[in-house]
Order: C-alpha cells, then sequence, then structure tokens
C-alpha cells in the first residue's frame, strides 16, 4: 500500500499542451492532490510565474513541494475568486482542474472510498466536514437521498436505490436488536 504512487496525473502533456504556458504567468491548479500537473506547470514557469494550487484533502499537503512559486491553498476550490483576490490577482493566464477523487483516496481504507476495505462509509475529501457518507444515509430521508443520487450522481432509480438502501438499514437495525434481546 505505501508503496502506491500517491496519484499518477491523466493526460499531463496534453493538458500542459493546452495552457500554452507563458513563463511569466499566473496559473491556478484546482486540484493538487499528488502535486503531478502542479509541478509539470513549475517547470515551465520562469523565476517570475506564479502558480495557486488548491486542495481540500488534508494528505494532499504531504506533496507541496518546496518552491516560492506555488502557493497552496488548502480549501474548496469554489473560493477561487475570494483566495485570488486575497493574494492581489486581477486576472490568470489558465485554470487546470482534474476533478474527481484521487487514486490516495481510494487506496487509502479509512477514507472510505473503496469496497476493497472493511471500513465505514466515509468518502469526505475534506476531512474537517463532519459529513461522512455514513451520516448521510443514516439520517438523510428518502426525499433527500432521492434527490441527491438523482442531482449528484445521475442514478436513473434513484428513488427505487434510495429505498433499498433504507430498507437495509431498517433491517441490520432489527438484526442487532433482535442479537440483543437474545
Ligand atoms: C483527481 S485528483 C487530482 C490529481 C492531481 N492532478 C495530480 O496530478 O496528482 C483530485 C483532487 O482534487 C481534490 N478536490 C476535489 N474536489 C475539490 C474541491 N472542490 N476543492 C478542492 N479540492 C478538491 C481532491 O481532494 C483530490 O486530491
Amino acid at each position: 500500500m505505501s508503496n502506491l504512487p500517491y496519484h499518477i496525473p491523466v493526460l499531463l502533456q496534453p493538458c500542459i499542451d493546452g495552457l500554452d504556458i507563458n513563463p511569466d504567468g499566473v496559473y491556478v491548479d484546482l486540484t493538487f492532490g499528488g502535486g503531478g500537473h502542479s509541478k509539470e506547470i513549475l517547470k515551465h514557469l520562469s523565476a517570475k510565474g506564479k502558480l495557486f494550487s488548491f486542495d481540500q484533502d488534508e494528505d494532499a499537503k504531504a506533496n507541496i513541494p518546496d518552491d516560492k512559486r506555488l502557493t497552496f491553498i488548502p480549501h474548496n476550490f469554489r473560493y477561487i475568486s475570494n483566495y485570488l483576490k486575497l493574494y492581489g490577482i486581477t486576472q490568470v493566464d489558465g485554470i487546470l482542474g482534474d476533478l474527481g477523487v484521487s487514486s490516495h483516496q481510494f487506496d487509502k481504507g479509512e477514507r472510505g472510498f473503496s469496497t476493497r476495505f472493511d471500513a465505514d462509509l466515509d468518502m469526505r475529501m475534506n476531512q474537517k466536514s463532519d459529513l461522512t457518507a455514513k451520516k448521510v444515509l443514516n439520517t438523510y430521508d428518502v426525499k433527500k437521498l432521492t434527490a441527491m443520487f438523482r442531482e449528484y450522481g445521475e442514478v436513473d432509480n434513484a428513488f427505487r436505490l434510495a429505498n433499498i438502501i433504507l430498507k437495509l438499514e431498517q433491517m441490520a437495525a432489527l438484526k442487532q436488536l433482535l442479537s440483543l434481546k437474545k
């Protein structure tokens, strides 16, 4: 497990080609992760260039290179305009977003993203948030679960899935109750 790379950046060269980097420019990596894309962007920047990289996952901090041109922002990239304002940036030359989950998040059992491990359903990208997937399943009613699966998971049978999950939860609770009574 520990020998696994944090994340192998996808489409690295096409992304760099697409950014068409101006060496003195200002760039934003919305999803730093293992820093694969960020490190490649830095290689193309001069001493004047700047890179702002976001990641809300605490674990990503372990991958930050020691480079003065990089500012790591450990927050959700939805706050991009606030943070760029804070750093006095009014214009950028390029923004990269490698959306989704990093391999590290799948490979670390306790993060609760993968069925390969026996762990609680967690699935938080931001470990400071207290809303785990387990909490969602245990507290959302059928309406909220259906809306979540439909809107964010694009699940066709969202209502059916929500009902099955709630029924399984009730069965598990009943099983636990019966085993306590023995
Ligand atoms: C596919 S990985 C990026 C991998 C990265 N390009 C590399 O080369 O290693 C996506 C990363 O984005 C982060 N992430 C996802 N949504 C985010 C958000 N809204 N704000 C900040 N980070 C986010 C995740 O924590 C994850 O580390």
